[in-house]
Parts: structure tokens; C-alpha cells; sequence
């Protein structure tokens, strides 16, 4: 019987672009395991979807005027195409403003009412006397009571990151109207938690296998001994409370929703349910949520361990249907060029601005080498490009080429056959024969960093393979030598298609089309020699351009700059001396007026523009991020400002010679422009 898994990753709040932290810490692990394990044949089901309740996300409705339905529309569409063409394979993206996921989560708290597991409390809470309204969580903020910082939330402190709640605040103010609360009577539903401490510390105990930092919070969490947890909320964006459910208790439910944490765990079960419903089965789901053989893998941020490893487990107790998590595997926080990621302040790299300039390999890459698996990492952009060109391009890359590309140069397109083994041979074919079980071992047990270590290791060793046998030296001394060689080196390029592809899919799937292999294969294929004498190959072809220096350098500079803007907005509003430049480093840019002749969409890009610009007797093609903001057509013979001395890069495999400005407010984008009519190339100064 295969091995029945039911992996999740959390669902992300769809009020913002997906970035590099979220990637390293709940998906891109996630999507190997599952990759490998479909691989391997196991029965796996990926789950994920977007958080669409909560207070973030009505703060950020209200700050652009607009209905929470219109962010979440935005975000959760943005959200599941930027995952799919980074290659993470969830088998079903919900949401949770789905109908399914209401009714589901409106289910379970039925249950858990009839089942007598809450209890009820009337107490005093902040409202905002302007606003009308009660100041969950993040619409109240205030002075830390922990380390006195000013904009710590309701719920949390971003600074110390003490969990908090909001009448521990000094100095509270609302923030929606910055009105100071006053305090009101309301009723709300808690789940009694120190009444499952023992069954949960019973369950843990048997779960010794877990990583360290989900062990320590929990633990620390029982050692302070669990309290009751409200799972309702006076809000109007949610889902609403039950009114059956209510009556029980004759409490008035009106603008009275779930706890976003009650709900969102939930929405693992309503998604597996839409995943059913999709396939036809419309009970499909119970055989991973209630069948005791599942393996149910919650993949997270250690942010969300208390929620995974204490609260939705307790719940799931209470309600008694579901099967516990079997393991909960959490990863630490990834830092940005030495400094915290920072969503609010733009401090991120964004996955949609990514896709639009680089390769997703190049990333699934280098983050998984890098994960925080056991403390927190760095993302650096150097290293971004030290580790695609050196590794990827110069050793995974250089092998496969120099492999397929001598099978075409002298034995005609066709696999040469295997004569004599001698002892190098004998040796990497015992490496590729053991390599699934060890690299496999190693994912399974969520050691993501190890399996990317050995797996270019497996290529660094196939790469001193070849130049140790030597065939372009042995093609004329011994045929036979020079045919094996070749025949074990596609061998093992076979293999990598294979053992590489829950890490870089996109690159396993065109090597198979270089081999001209495109059938099925499973994971244990990896260590047998499957490629028969005279298979005909195709045409060899680069699989990892190399990344240049000034491809890297915008980024980072632009990194700089944010972080340079939200130091002077905090610290001091008056330029700082450093930041000052002279005339003589302005006039280093060359600023010329350019006449737009030609303007069409960059493929496989939302936001690229491909433009043709007339400048004096010279014409520059310059690709520019402006397609959601400006069509072609109405472009064609408008004037521009364009720095004509910057360096070429190419995005999206299209070469830009140059650089348009914008002025950017916000999300708002507007090329500039000159007041009257002027010759194109006219220099600006
Ligand atoms: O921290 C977060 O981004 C939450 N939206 C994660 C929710 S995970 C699950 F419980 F839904
Ligand atoms: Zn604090």
C-alpha cells in the first residue's frame, strides 16, 4: 500500500504579494516533499489557499477605500498564479471566503457548541466611540508593555514579538481613527485550553521526533500553562457565527464572526473538500481527514507554531472527526541582505517581481541550499548569483552540456554503447545506485539543505568524472573507453533528471526533452541505467544562462534605497550628508528626450514592455515595467525621458539598453514627459 499523505502549507493572507520569506519558510519545502513523494508513488495530497479573513486585511481595504472582497480578490488571484509558475504544486488553492469553507468552519463550531466544548464570557473590550465599532487585534495599537515600542498591535508586538492582547497596551489608540477606546461590554465564545493540556502533552510526548523549535514553544506554552482562547470576534469581515449555534447560549450574534485563527485551519478541510468536489468524489476528502493511516504534514513559518502545534489540534480533538498532524516541520525566519523582511515597508523581494526577471529554478535553488531550517538565513543577491553561476550554470549545467553535446559532436546524436567497466566507472555507477534511497531519506526527513548539498555533489563528482576519463583524448586511443565514459556520463544526466526534479522541475523536465525521454519515470528509476544503446538525443541547449553583475546590482540597489527612505522617514526628515551627490556625479547620467516607435508585451510577462526608442540617428530597445499601467498602442510617438548610459541587462531573455523614468506614488506609475515639443535625443541637463 502506498503511504497516504495529506500535506499542507499555510494558507498566506491575501492582502500582499507572496516574497522570499514566505517561500522559504511553508512552500518551497512543502512543494520538494511532495514532489518527491509523488515520485516515489505515494498517495499525496497538497493543499493550500488564501487566508482572506482577519484585520490586515481590512486595514489595508480602508487605507485604499475599496471592500475587503475587492483585496482579496486581487491578492488571491495574484497569489495562486505567482505560486504556479514558480512551480509549487498544490493540488487544490482554495480561499476562504468560499462558500464551502463558511458552511465547513460554521460546521465545526456547531459541533464543538453541541458538544458543550465552550464556554461563554462577558467582559469589557475597547471600542472606537468614532469609528462604532470593537478594536480586534490590529485595529488598536499602542505602547508595548514588554519593550515599549509605539506601534505594537493588539495581538502582537512586531518589535519584540511578545504575543499580546489588546488591553495589555499602554496608551492604546484605535487605528482607524486614532481615537482613544473607551470600554464596552460583549459576549464572546473561548475554548477552555488548559482543559486539553494533558491530552496534548500526552500526544506531543509521542512526537519526540519533531524539530527543536516547534518542541521549545511548546513547551514553553504548557510550562506557562494553556488559557482559555477566544474564537470569536466583533468584526463585520468573516465568518459569521452560527445563529443556530447561538441560541443555545441566547446570545445575539449580529456582527459577531470566527477568530481568523478559528477559521483558517479549517480551511485545510473545506479545500480538501473543493479539491473532492473538483475530481468528481465528492467524498474523497474523508479518506485523508478521518482515515487514521493518513500522514498529515503541516508545513508553516515558526510564527504559526502555537496555532499548528496547540490551538487547531485542540480543536481538532474537541470535535473528535479528524485525524493530528503527524508532523509539523517549521522553519525560522530568512533575512534580506542583513536585515529583517519588512512587508509594510516594502523590504522584500516579491515573487511576481522575480518571475518577471529570472528563472524560478535559479531561486528554488539557491533558497533551498539556504533554508532557515534550524535558525534564521540570509538572502543575499551576490549570492543569488554566485550560486546560479558557479554551481548551477558551471557545474550542473557544464556537465550536461559537455555530455550531450560530444554525443551529437562524435557519435551522431545516438547513446554509445557500455563496453568494459573500470574502476571509475564502477564507482559512479555505485553513487547513482544508492543516490535515491540517500537523497530521498533526506527529504523525508525534512532535511532540505542536506539533499541540495548532496545532490550537486553527486554533479561536482560526475563533472571530475569526466574530465578524469578524458574521451575527447580517449575517443582516439580507446573507442570503447571513450563510448562508456559518454554512455554512463547521459547515464547519470538521466538520473539527475529524475533525482533533481522535486527541486528544480522546470530544468528536469527540459533535460528529459534534451534526452528525449518524456515518458513517465518514477524516483527509484534514478539508479538504474535506463538509457539504451543508440537512443537518439536532441539538440543540446544551455540550461542556465549566467546571471551579470548589473542584473543583480539593481536589485540590490534597490533594496538600499528602501531601506535608506524608511531610515530617514524614522530618524530624521532632513536629507543626510552622505546622501548627498555633486554636480559632477549628476552629470554621469546621461539623460536624453526619446521618442516611443515601436511598444509590444514582453511573452509570458505582466508587467514587461518591450519598446523601440528614436533617439538622435540611434535607436534603443529598452524593456520597462509599465504593461499595467500604459497599453502599446497608446504609447506609440510619446516623448520620454530615458538614461541612455546605463549598463544592457536582459530580462526576461530580452537584452534593455537603457532606462525610462516614472514617477511612482504608492501603486500610481507615470512616465515622464516634457512640456513642449522637443528633437528626440536632445540631451537633458
Ligand atoms: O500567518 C499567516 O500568514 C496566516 N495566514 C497563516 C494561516 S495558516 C492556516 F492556519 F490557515
Ligand atoms: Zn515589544
Amino acid at each position: 500500500m502506498p503511504e497516504k499523505l495529506l500535506v499542507t502549507s499555510a494558507l498566506p493572507y491575501a492582502n500582499g504579494p507572496i516574497h522570499l520569506g514566505h517561500l522559504a519558510g511553508a512552500y518551497l519545502p512543502a512543494d520538494i516533499f511532495v514532489r518527491y513523494h509523488r515520485l516515489k508513488g505515494s498517495d499525496v495530497v497538497y493543499i493550500c489557499g488564501s487566508d482572506e479573513h482577519g484585520v490586515p486585511i481590512m486595514l489595508r481595504a480602508r487605507k485604499e477605500g475599496v471592500s475587503p472582497q475587492k483585496i482579496v480578490d486581487r491578492y488571491h488571484e495574484m497569489n495562486k498564479k505567482s505560486f504556479a509558475d514558480f512551480g509549487i504544486s498544490f493540488d487544490y488553492y482554495g480561499r476562504t471566503s468560499a462558500p464551502i469553507h463558511h458552511q465547513t468552519s460554521q460546521d465545526f463550531f456547531r459541533k464543538l457548541a453541541k458538544k458543550n466544548e465552550f464556554i461563554l464570557k462577558k467582559e469589557k473590550q475597547l471600542y472606537d466611540p468614532e469609528a462604532k465599532m470593537f478594536l480586534a487585534d490590529r485595529f488598536i495599537r499602542g505602547v508595548c508593555p514588554s519593550c515599549g515600542y509605539e506601534e505594537a498591535y493588539g495581538d502582537q508586538c512586531e518589535s519584540c514579538g511578545s504575543s499580546l492582547s489588546p488591553k495589555d497596551l499602554k496608551n492604546p489608540r484605535s487605528a482607524i481613527t486614532d481615537a482613544k477606546p473607551v470600554l464596552k461590554e460583549t459576549t464572546h465564545w473561548y475554548l477552555p485550553l488548559a482543559d486539553y493540556q494533558k491530552r496534548l502533552e500526552k500526544w506531543i510526548a509521542g512526537h519526540r521526533e519533531w524539530k527543536q523549535n516547534a518542541l521549545g514553544q511548546i513547551q514553553s506554552w504548557f510550562n506557562d500553562g494553556l488559557k482559555d482562547r477566544a474564537v470569536t470576534r466583533d468584526l463585520p469581515w468573516g465568518v459569521a457565527v452560527p445563529e443556530d449555534a447561538a441560541r443555545q447560549y441566547g446570545v445575539d450574534v449580529q456582527g459577531k464572526v470566527l477568530y481568523v485563527w478559528f477559521d483558517a485551519p479549517i480551511g485545510y478541510i473545506s479545500a480538501t473538500k473543493e479539491w473532492a468536489l473538483e475530481k468528481g468524489k465528492e467524498d474523497l476528502w474523508k479518506k485523508y481527514w478521518q482515515e487514521k493511516d493518513t500522514r498529515l504534514i503541516h508545513f508553516i513559518g515558526k510564527d504559526n507554531i502555537v496555532f499548528h502545534c496547540i490551538i487547531f489540534p485542540a480543536m481538532l480533538m474537541a470535535h473528535g472527526d479528524f485525524v493530528l498532524p503527524d508532523n509539523v516541520p517549521a522553519n525560522e525566519f530568512l533575512n534580506l541582505e542583513g536585515s529583517k523582511l519588512s512587508t509594510s515597508r516594502n523590504y522584500a523581494v516579491w515573487l511576481n517581481d522575480y518571475l518577471e526577471k529570472f528563472e524560478p529554478d535559479s531561486l528554488r535553488y539557491v533558497l533551498a541550499g539556504n533554508l532557515p531550517e534550524s535558525r534564521d538565513t540570509d538572502f543575499s543577491w551576490k549570492d543569488f548569483q554566485a550560486r546560479h553561476n558557479n554551481e548551477l550554470a558551471d557545474i550542473l549545467g557544464n556537465f550536461i552540456n559537455r555530455t550531450t553535446t560530444f554525443i551529437h559532436k562524435y557519435f551522431d546524436g545516438k547513446t554509445p554503447p557500455l563496453a568494459k567497466l573500470d574502476k571509475m566507472d564502477k564507482e559512479l555507477i555505485k553513487r547513482l545506485e544508492k543516490a535515491p534511497e540517500r537523497l530521498g531519506s533526506l527529504i523525508n526527513k525534512y532535511k532540505f539543505k542536506a539533499y541540495v548539498r548532496e545532490l550537486m555533489d553527486l554533479a561536482r563528482f560526475a563533472n571530475k568524472y569526466f574530465n578524469d576519463k578524458e574521451p575527447w583524448k580517449t575517443r582516439k586511443s580507446d573507442a570503447d573507453s571513450c563510448a562508456s565514459t559518454i554512455n554512463l556520463c547521459l547515464q547519470t544526466v538521466c538520473s539527475f533528471s529524475v533525482l533533481a526534479d522535486p527541486l528544480l522541475p522546470f530544468t528536469s523536465r527540459k533535460i528529459r526533452e534534451m534526452l528525449n525521454i518524456e515518458n513517465r519515470y518514477d524516483w527509484h528509476d534514478a539508479s538504474s541505467l535506463s538509457i539504451k544503446k543508440d537512443h537518439p538525443i536532441n539538440k543540446p541547449e544551455i540550461l542556465f544562462a549566467k546571471i551579470e553583475d548589473s542584473a543583480v546590482e539593481i536589485e540590490i540597489e534597490r533594496l538600499k534605497s528602501v531601506l535608506q527612505s524608511s531610515e530617514n522617514k524614522n530618524d530624521k526628515p532632513e536629507q543626510k550628508q552622505s546622501d548627498l551627490i555633486n554636480i559632477d556625479t549628476f552629470k554621469k547620467i546621461d539623460l536624453r528626450i526619446g521618442e516611443i516607435i515601436e511598444a509590444e508585451k514582453v511573452e509570458k510577462s505582466d508587467r514587461l514592455l518591450k519598446l523601440q526608442i528614436k533617439l538622435d540617428g540611434e535607436q534603443r530597445q529598452i524593456v520597462a515595467g509599465i504593461s499595467q499601467r500604459y497599453q502599446p498602442r497608446e504609447l506609440i510617438g510619446k516623448k520620454v525621458v530615458v538614461v541612455v548610459n546605463l549598463e544592457p541587462v536582459t530580462m526576461r531573455g530580452v537584452k534593455s539598453e537603457g532606462m525610462l523614468l516614472a514617477a511612482i506614488n504608492k501603486e500610481n506609475l507615470t512616465l515622464l514627459s516634457v512640456l513642449d515639443d522637443i528633437p528626440s535625443g536632445s540631451k537633458i541637463s
